[in-house]
């Protein structure tokens, strides 16, 4: 995102008639404008809300694909809370599984059915709804649905010299946390002698073990797993790294990276950060990680984190 986008912007949008949906494109600068105004008000903190598939085709049944590690993020998510509403009693097969899935949701959907509790609209205010509900986790469900579309975003295209010259990968053990596609995890493997591709979604672990055979490397394990729970033993790592997923509990994410990895080993994120000096930064430089600016194609300035750990992984 351009940071030089003006606030005052005033679009004056046509909502499709049908569906009350915007047209992608248009979707696409709504986002873009909110997501930089999230940045300026949150100081940059990722909030998840970006414009990765356009939704008014799918199904509100797509919600049924959503693992519980994405359910449990629900509540912190920028979904409009009456549509949600209105989605779930329109849909009892998806509030069941939410319910079912994720017991510790049971007590907000409560409240959140209580809040609303509305004659049961028509069917195109459903329709809204549903779209209303279904873009507002569009990131999360791009992953669910086709992580191809996910892999083509232009902001993956960032120079991946960035990573090579904070870590040499030469025969290395490594570890690459919220894989994801495989941007980072496939560029250390080109020298690596074996990556293990943390990630937590089956239908990105799925991708990401086809793609890295397509590719012809048989040095690349995907694994599931979490940042803040790594399924590995302590120094297990020679380098362990991750792209955008660290910052949600940096006590706890740095803690399992720093045990994860042998003494004097490697810690890279890459990016770790918009370029700003919000809280994740001032957490990492405080730990001692050196850290530059480089440029994510169509989504402004990221900042990438380094370190090198010292002999006893204490600190
Ligand atoms: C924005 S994507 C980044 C993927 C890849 N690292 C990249 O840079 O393209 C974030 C990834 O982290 C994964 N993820 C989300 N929460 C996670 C967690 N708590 N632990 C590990 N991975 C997580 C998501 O499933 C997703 O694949």
């Amino acid at each position: 995102m351009p940071s030089e986008i003006p606030l005052d912007v005033y679009i004056d949008v046509h909502i499709d008639v049908h569906t009350g949906v915007l047209p992608a494109s248009l979707n696409k600068i709504k986002r873009a404008l909110i997501t930089e105004a999230q940045n300026i008000i949150t100081g940059g903190i990722y909030l998840g809300n970006l414009d990765w598939i356009d939704v008014s085709g799918l199904s509100f049944n797509t919600m049924l694909l959503l693992e519980k590690m994405q359910l449990d993020y629900l509540p912190k998510m920028e979904i409009p809370r009456k549509e949600l509403a209105v989605a779930l009693k329109a849909n009892p097969a998806v509030e069941w599984y939410l319910r079912h899935k994720t017991a510790g949701l049971n007590s907000w959907l409560d409240a959140l059915l209580q809040e609303y509790a509305a004659p049961a609209p028509s069917r195109k205010k459903v329709r809204q709804a549903e779209a209303a509900v279904l873009d507002g986790i569009n990131d999360w469900l791009v992953y669910v649905v086709n992580p191809e579309l996910y892999d083509r975003q232009d902001f993956l295209n960032w120079d991946s010299q960035e990573l090579r010259e904070v870590a040499d990968f030469q025969e290395r053990r490594v570890i690459d946390l919220g894989a994801g596609t495989g941007r980072l995890t496939l560029v250390a493997a080109e020298q690596a002698a074996e990556v293990f591709a943390v990630e937590p979604i089956a239908r990105l672990r799925e991708y990401l073990q086809k793609k890295a055979g397509n590719q012809g490397y048989n040095n690349i394990y995907v694994v599931d797993g979490l940042i803040e729970a790594i399924p590995f033993p302590a120094d297990f790592a020679d380098i362990v790294m991750g792209g955008h997923v660290f910052g949600e509990d940096c006590q706890q994410e740095y803690r399992e990276m720093a045990r994860v990895v042998r003494p004097v080993g490697k810690l890279v994120l890459c990016p770790g950060n918009n370029d700003c000096d919000n809280e994740i930064h001032d957490f990492l430089v405080n730990r001692g990680f050196n850290w530059s600016s480089f440029l994510e194609p169509g989504d402004g300035l990221k900042r990438k984190y380094w370190k090198r750990m010292s002999t006893s992984n204490s600190d």
